[in-house]
This record gives structure tokens, sequence and C-alpha cells, in this order.
């Protein structure tokens, strides 16, 4: 079944946990963190005492992106904090396997993400190492953005090698999912699919998370 990744950053940030709690009971798989530092991307967003305050209150796993710059520097603090999985940007990462590795080594699941405009190659050298890869379908930093068509090819690429390596690391999708994108990315081989406006901006949070899977699996 497709896995659905509420994305936070548009939630109501007045009652974060409530809203959390909803989501989990809607069907959510993970719960996606935006951590956004104001350089890497033109946003500042949420940081280690959110990912603190949000771990009691839900038993899904904390899925942290990770959009600074320097990630080796806060890879330990975003651990105990409570995430249950982290991905760096193949931008920031100065000496990706050390990230990587810095990560696996706290116990914690460890992704890549890709930028738009970043060529899926650079994942080549990586791929065996890693539990999940997050391939961006808009450029990241805000919610709300359209999706970016031409990232699907990357998609496909992505699960190709999977498949040819004999991998088992989770494809996830993020920016612009909603009931009409949602298709085309599972049909190219994406396993989690993070949605933020289109959960939180609907009223009726557990309907959206159906209707997005419904559309994922038609
Ligand atoms: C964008 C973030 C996304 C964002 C997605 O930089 O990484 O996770 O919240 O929002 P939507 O689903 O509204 O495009
Ligand atoms: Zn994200």
């Amino acid at each position: 079944m497709t896995k659905i990744a509420p994305s936070i950053l548009s939630a109501d940030f007045s009652k974060l946990g409530e809203e959390i709690k909803n989501v989990e009971k809607g069907g959510a798989d993970y719960i996606h963190v935006d951590v956004m530092d104001g350089h890497f991307v033109p946003n500042i967003t949420i940081g280690l005492p959110v990912v603190e305050a949000i771990k009691p209150v839900t038993d899904l796993p904390l899925d942290v992106h990770l959009m600074i710059e320097n990630p080796d520097e806060y890879i330990p603090s975003f651990a105990e904090a409570g995430a249950s999985i982290i991905t760096v940007h193949q931008e920031t990462a100065k000496h990706l396997h050390r990230s990587i590795q810095q990560i696996k080594n706290h116990g914690v699941k460890a992704g890549v993400v890709i930028n738009p405009a970043t060529p899926a190659e650079t994942l080549l050298p990586i791929l065996e190492e890693i539990d999940l890869v997050l391939i961006m379908t808009v450029n990241p930093g805000f919610g709300g953005q359209s999706f970016i068509e031409n990232t699907i090819r990357k998609i496909e690429q992505v699960a190709e090698w999977r498949k040819e390596r004999d991998l088992e690391f989770e494809i996830e999708v993020d920016g612009g999912v909603n009931i009409h994108t949602a298709r085309r990315c599972t049909q190219a081989g994406a396993d989690v699919l993070v949605a933020g406006s289109a959960v939180f901006n609907r009223s009726n949070r557990h309907e959206a998370i159906r209707e997005i899977r419904e559309a994922a699996e038609e």
C-alpha cells in the first residue's frame, strides 16, 4: 500500500499536537518534518525543540527532511530529538557517505534527497548505503507549489536502479503531491508520498489522506 507522509509545514502550528494525532488516526504512515534554515532554502521553519515536542505525541515515525547547510553538525541532535528517518540533501552534503554513516550510527534510517535540477545519477554511488531516496518534485522551501513534471523520469530511473541492483530502499516524493499527481508518482515507482497542503488545507484531513491514497492506487 502506498504510504502517505503528511508534511506538518502546512498544519495549524497553534495546535500541532492535535493535528499530528488527527492525521495518525486518519491513516498517515509517517509524519514529515520540514527543517529549513533560511540559507539552503529561502524559508525558516521547524527546528529541534519542535521535533522533541512532537515525538511523544505520536507512534508514527518522524521523517525529518533537513533543508539546512552543514547537516553533519545537526544530525546527532535530530537523532536524539526523536527522528526515525533523517534525509539530507545531496546538494548540502560535502561528504555524503560520512553523513549517511553518521545517521546510521545513531540508529536512525538514512535518506538522501535531490532537488529537481540535480541529476538522479548523483545518487548512484550511495544507493547501496541508504534506506530511502527522496525526490523533490518542487524546489524546496515552501508548501503549496506546483508539481514539476519532468521529475517523473527521475523516479522511474531510481526505481529501475533499485530493481537492477536488487535493493530495498524506499522511494519518496515531496512537493505538489495531490489527487491529480499522486498516480503518476506511484506508477513511476514511488512508495511514499509527502503531502502538505493537499492534506492540511482540507478541513477533513482523514478524507484528504484517503483520497490521495485512492488516487495513488487507482
Ligand atoms: C517543500 C517541503 C515539502 C512541503 C510540501 O520544501 O519539503 O515537504 O511541505 O508541501 P506541498 O505538499 O504543499 O507541496
Ligand atoms: Zn519535505
